[in-house]
């Protein structure tokens, strides 16, 4: 008798199945998608056979159906979402930073940092961009490797969805998965049912790519990680990285007054730092120096030990102690020294917490010598404890996943399950800012493509 385990219910969908789906797309466009054609295969009665069943067409599972579907294997892509791949959509600003000309491992969080090398290296931002370039979608690249359309990030759902449509891939969308079933590995009748609000499927392998946790109001779910648990597998604590950090109250409230100011600062924490803008809000910092930071600050959720705060260099590439000693001499006051690198708003305020009125009324030189040095340490290295994160409704993406531990780097497939893979963002591979999550579902889809 094959084994068999049942799952419950992971997710629901409004909408009921009918064979003809009505699906709405971009700009309101509504499609109709062909019934589902059933292939042909070992199935068991009254369910639609697949070779490939995948759960999620995001990122990484279009990229994977096409993939597959190519090598000649029937898929079928089910997505509960009614707009297809709405995270690319308004990715980008709607012009989707779609890959980094400087991708490597070292732009990734994981438990195993080394995870994502095996599929970065066989799929590569080169090989995203020449699918472009074949289809003449035009890019730029902006500061630092970014590549952006330069129309619209349509433009790749619409060469992700052709692509798979000419690998023969089926649809199921929106559809709500009820339950699966997982039989012996060799099943004659497929070794994934998956029961849904279209019908019941069954399959050999069964693709995982419902992504992470980060803005739920588009789709997001944790379905991927309670069905990695529910085969056994570990789950990395998901977490929101990218995303705005949150000031206590007290600290908060004397920083009011700088909300809305920008500046260029390195924003630091254990051995990572970026220089890029750092906002103040009124609800703490923002900006991309801190979305890059605020990944490695949650790291430190993984840890047992005491949390620390991070660091922000107000002046960086300056030695501030010998920059404002220089200007002893003169009669300038700090905030106006301050202002040459700082917003005047910022420079005022952030002088008076920390030199108080000595520092706003008196020139520099009338400064005591320690009062300047305690100054000049804050600027180079400005605490500042965050009391968390805003959140997954803020978040880019998501820290953690299932655990990699789990996984074939080689295949994505999980080591004890045969003919279940994860790819994507549900996976414990944590992208940098700037194009670097959509590589990862790229190369990760591209992987399982080739062998589910
Ligand atoms: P993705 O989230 O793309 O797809 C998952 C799919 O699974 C969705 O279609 C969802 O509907 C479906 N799904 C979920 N649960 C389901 C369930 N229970 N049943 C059925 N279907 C289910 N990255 C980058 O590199 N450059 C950028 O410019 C940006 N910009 C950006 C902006 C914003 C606002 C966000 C929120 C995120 C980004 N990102 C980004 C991150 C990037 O969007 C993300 O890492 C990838 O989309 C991940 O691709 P996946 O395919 O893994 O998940």
């Amino acid at each position: 008798m094959p084994s068999i385990c049942c799952y419950p219910v992971l997710s629901t969908c409004r909408l009921n199945f009918s064979q003809t789906s009505v699906n709405r797309w971009a700009g309101g466009a509504v499609l109709e998608f062909a019934a589902l054609h059933v292939p042909a295969g070992p199935g068991e009665r009254g369910a639609m056979y697949f070779d490939v069943i995948i759960m999620g067409a995001g990122a990484a599972g279009m990229m994977c159906a096409a993939q597959a579907g190519r090598r000649g294997r029937r898929v079928l892509l089910i997505d509960h979402a009614e707009k297809l791949a709405e995270r690319i959509r308004i990715s980008g600003g709607g012009r989707c930073n779609f890959t980094n000309r400087t991708v490597s491992a070292d732009h990734y969080l994981s438990q195993n940092p080394h995870f994502c090398r095996s599929a970065l290296a066989r799929f590569t931002p080169n090989d995203f961009i020449a699918l472009l370039e074949k289809r003449r979608i035009s890019y730029h690249e902006r500061e630092q490797g970014q590549l952006f359309c330069d129309d619209s990030a349509e433009d790749i759902i619409a060469m992700l969805r052709d692509a798979c449509d000419e690998a023969g891939v089926q649809w199921a969308m929106p559809c709500a998965v009820q339950g699966i079933e997982a039989r012996s590995a060799g099943s004659a009748r497929g070794a994934f049912a998956v029961d849904s609000t279209q019908g019941r499927f069954s399959a050999e392998s069964l693709v995982v790519a419902t992504g992470g946790l980060a803005i739920p109001k588009i789709g997001a779910t944790p379905f991927g990680y309670r069905l990695a648990e529910q085969f056994g597998l570990p789950v990395v604590p998901p977490r929101p990285a990218l995303v705005p950090l949150a000031l206590a109250p007290e600290l908060l409230e004397p920083l009011k007054p700088m909300a809305g100011t920008t500046l260029d600062a390195s924003a630091r924490f254990a051995d990572a730092a970026f220089r890029e803008n750092v906002l103040m809000t009124h609800r703490g910092l923002s900006g991309p120096a801190i979305l890059q930071i605020s990944s490695y600050w949650q790291m430190q959720e993984y840890g047992s030990g005491k949390k620390r705060p991070l660091e922000i260099d107000l002046l960086p590439g300056i030695d501030a102690a010998a920059w404002l000693d220089a200007h002893r001499q003169g009669r300038s006051h700090l905030p106006n020294v301050l202002a040459e690198y700082l917003p005047r708003r910022f420079a005022h305020e952030w002088c008076a917490l920390y030199g108080g009125d000595k520092a706003l009324s008196r020139p520099i030189g009338e400064l005591g010598r320690r009062d300047l040095e305690q100054i000049a340490r804050q600027l180079n290295a400005w605490s500042l404890m965050p009391a968390g994160t805003l959140g997954f409704a803020k978040a880019e993406v998501t820290l953690g996943g299932v655990s990699t531990a789990a996984l074939s780097s080689k295949t994505m497939a999980a080591r004890d399950v045969p003919g279940l893979y994860f790819i994507g963002e549900v996976v414990d591979v944590t992208g940098w800012l700037g194009g670097y999550n959509f590589q990862w579902a790229w190369s990760s889809g591209w992987v399982a493509g080739q062998f589910a």
